[in-house]
């Protein structure tokens, strides 16, 4: 069933852009509205509010209401690789709602959600985590006991050709978005306050580059950032950081290897050497492909953040890995013998002919390697799958799936939304 959420408008008066109850404390937030203040305000005609006047998108009615509130999460970024996989889990898995917030940028896909297209606890909105009167109206509406933060801008190339879109996302978005969160949070009672939680999903390429000899990142290495993604994922996590410190505000931090598995978008390393490798084309490594990474099955990233949101320490920050070191060229020779497997060629010839060596990334880090131990150590957490185990179900999946590769690669993923929900956008 598609509808809309049921959005007080209650930012009109509120807010103004750019300003933050921080910065004018006297205004009357959303968060210290009373219950018969929203609903007096959602009487107002819809067109007048700030929050009316965005685009809202979403899969189901959203049944929840503000006399009857049942605990739920807000995720950002649900629409992307990880937060998609992390939303599927999270609706198959528990019977508490999630509101997803997501701007759809290139990288969001709705058609990841699509299994969950019917399910009245996945609440989708299209929205950016720096748009400070949407996200505080997402809060006073929903009032979630957990924000999740996946939305950034991810990739390290992208990263490279125009780091802009990064420092506005990852460093301004997050800023956006933690001063949205502290009003919301500063407002709940005692109770709700002390179960409040803001985790901020972030990586191991903060820690920078590691020789071969190194010992792995643990939580206690210095941050030494190099590309423009790690700098600016590393500056959102200081911001966290700083929110805890200054601010008090309950905030856990969670720093992953690199991830695979279903739904990943095919210009990342994985899916891409899949997709070429299928269609005939030439599958490009970097310098000569010794860069070594850690890599992580996704599922076992989303039951990690899973523990952390339920009994991470409160200010601490989690090393998440799957404990896979491998350098890239093995990465994509397993590839290559699994397709030959699963796929042969009718040639008989390996896909591993299909590799060429193309010029290195620039100043691409040579190797990056988690310590988890402390995953482990207090919350018990341990990967589920091996590599080995994970890459088969990966590449089996990119088969089982030529669909959404194939929306992905022209592009029509993009129109999907409107199809599928023709006439839904208010
Ligand atoms: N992919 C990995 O291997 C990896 C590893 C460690 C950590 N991480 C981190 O995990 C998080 C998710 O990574 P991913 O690979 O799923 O990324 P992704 O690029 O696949 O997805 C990002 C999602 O965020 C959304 N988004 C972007 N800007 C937004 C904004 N301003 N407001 C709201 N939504 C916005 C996009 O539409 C997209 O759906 C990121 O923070 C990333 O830094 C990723």
């Amino acid at each position: 069933m598609v509808g809309y959420i049921d959005i007080p408008a209650v930012l009109e008066e509120t807010s103004t852009a750019g300003e933050t109850e921080a910065d004018n404390p006297s205004r009357d937030s959303p968060a210290r509205l009373t219950e018969s203040m929203i609903q007096a305000r959602r009487k107002r005609p819809l067109d007048r509010g700030v929050c009316a006047q965005k685009q809202w998108i979403t899969f189901t009615l959203n049944l929840h209401s503000n006399t009857q509130r049942t605990s739920m999460i807000l995720v950002t970024g649900g629409a992307g690789f990880i937060g998609g996989n992390f939303v599927l889990d999270w609706c198959f898995g528990s019977d508490e709602p999630v509101v997803n917030l997501d701007k759809l940028t290139y990288a969001g896909n709705l058609e990841t959600l699509a299994s969950i297209a019917d399910n009245q606890k996945h609440i989708f909105v299209q929205g950016d985590i720096g748009d400070r009167s949407l996200v505080a109206c997402l809060l006073a509406d929903h009032r979630p006991r957990a924000v999740i933060n996946f939305a950034a801008e991810s990739h390290v190339d992208r990263s490279i050709h125009g780091p802009g879109d990064f420092i506005k996302t990852n460093i301004e978005g997050t800023y956006n978005l933690l001063e949205s969160v502290r009003g919301y949070w500063s407002n709940l009672n005692d109770i709700e306050k002390h179960s409040f939680r803001f985790l901020h999903v972030s990586t191991d390429e903060v820690y920078g580059s590691l020789s071969s000899t190194d010992p792995a990142f643990t939580e206690t290495n210095r941050y030494e950032p190099n590309s423009p993604y790690s700098a600016s994922k590393a500056a959102s996590d200081h911001l966290v950081r700083a929110w805890h410190h200054t601010y008090g505000l309950p905030v856990l931090t969670t720093n992953c290897s690199n991830n695979y598995g279903p739904y990943h978008f095919p210009e990342k390393l994985i899916p891409l050497m899949i997709v070429n490798a299928l269609a005939g084309k030439s599958l490009p490594v970097y310098g000569d492909g010794m860069q070594v990474r850690d890599w992580l099955y996704v599922k076992d990233h989303c039951s990690a953040i899973r523990c952390v949101l339920r009994a991470g320490r409160l200010g601490e920050t989690y090393n998440i890995g799957g404990w896979n070191e491998k350098p890239n060229i093995e990465i994509v020779r397993t590839v290559c013998t699994l397709l030959d497997e699963f796929r042969p060629k009718a040639d008989g010839t390996s896909y591993a002919a299909q590799i060429i060596y193309v010029t290195d990334r620039l100043g691409h880090d040579r190797r990056y390697a988690i310590d988890a131990r402390k995953m482990e150590r207090e919350l018990g957490w341990k990967p589920a799958e091996t590599f080995t185990t994970g890459i088969r179900k990966t590449v089996q999946w990119y088969l089982d799936n030529p669909k959404w590769v194939a929306n992905v690669q022209s592009g029509a993923y993009r129109d999907w939304m409107q199809k599928q929900y023709a006439g839904a956008t208010p």
